[in-house]
């Protein structure tokens, strides 16, 4: 593996924000979990590889924080290839990143189909009637996609995948692992009782199950001795008030809000987000998935629902409202 092609973005000595890269997997071996897109991958790899050829173009897609960045730098390891991240020129806020593959606008797909397709850039050199249109070979790229929202990409566009990929959430026994392996990484001295307790919490999601960890760590360091077990860790994570399923006080917010005043739904989601002042989009991409994996909420034609599994979670009478 080529050092350059790490890539990691530069960041000063031990602030927090590298350990947060140093607890990303480099490689698909180290990689745990999302066993199918990890075969997947290794086979379309390994055949690139064998026939000498770049990889085919790769969308990956799902939730926020289960290591669609992470995969991509993995795919660029595993290639031997340099990965270039971009968000593009005009990116100011995170919202423009999503829009730069959701909204790509025609001048830019007219350049990008071809550059996808046939690795060569149409270009207009001068102005008027002198103007000349020249075709530009460029080197094999694959671009890789990482977007939490495949149903906003143009068919054209998404069309010009040869791989796609979702990624789920994660089980308790995998983000286990995961939390064991970046223990081990920031020399924190856990127990599996403690480890599997941080993974049940973690919404399926390796991100909030790093993010617990490094939190419930700090206690331990402060108020205990340092040690991860599992008494510390379920009195750090009362503080940082995330309960016994690793709802937090959104998603306590939102199913309350539909339960006292919606009757327990069916909701619009736009009335929903103004109701509790979220963004619809947020509800839908970081809140919902994991609520409605535990089976606390259920899409329906009419809106959204709240089911009696969340009604006994809460402790709320379902007839008492
Ligand atoms: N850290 C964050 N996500 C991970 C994963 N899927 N495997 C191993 N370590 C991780």
């Amino acid at each position: 593996m080529n050092e350059d092609s790490l890539m990691r973005p530069e960041i000063e000595d031990s602030s927090e924000l590298l350990q947060e890269y140093s607890l990303r997997p480099q490689t698909l071996s180290e990689y745990i979990g999302q066993t199918r897109v990890k075969e997947n991958m290794r086979i379309y790899i390994e055949a690139a590889k064998k026939r000498g050829e770049g990889l085919d173009h790769v969308l990956l897609y799902g939730p926020p924080g289960l290591g669609k960045t992470t995969l991509s730098n993995i795919i660029a390891n595993e290639m031997n290839s340099k990965i270039r991240i971009t968000s593009g020129p005009a990116i100011e806020k995170p919202g423009d990143l999503a829009s730069i593959l959701t909204t790509l606008n025609k001048n830019i797909e007219e350049i990008l189909y071809p550059a996808l397709e046939d690795f060569c850039l149409d270009i207009i050199l001068g102005k008027g009637p002198s103007a000349k249109n020249i075709r530009l070979n460029i080197p094999h790229f694959t671009l890789i996609g990482a977007t939490t929202r495949v149903g906003n990409l143009s068919t054209p566009l998404y069309d010009r995948f040869g791989i796609v990929e979702r990624l789920d959430l994660y089980s308790s026994d995998d983000l286990k692992k995961i939390v064991i392996r970046s223990s081990g990484i920031l020399d924190v001295d856990i127990e599996e009782e403690a480890a599997l307790e941080i993974a049940r919490r973690s919404r399926g999601t390796p991100r909030i199950a790093n993010r617990l960890l490094k939190r419930v760590r700090d206690y331990a360091l402060v108020i205990g001795d340092g040690k991860l077990d599992l008494d510390i860790t379920k009195m750090a994570l009362k503080k940082l008030e995330i309960d016994d399923l690793g709802l937090d006080n959104i998603d306590k917010k939102l199913l309350t809000t539909i339960i006292k005043l919606y009757k327990g739904g069916p909701v619009g989601i736009d009335t929903l987000a103004a109701t509790i002042n979220e963004e619809a989009n947020t509800i839908e991409d970081v809140y919902e998935p994991y609520l409605m994996q535990i089976g606390f909420l259920a899409r329906t034609p009419r809106g959204r629902i709240v089911t009696p599994l969340a009604y006994e979670h809460l402790g709320i009478e379902q007839n008492n409202i």
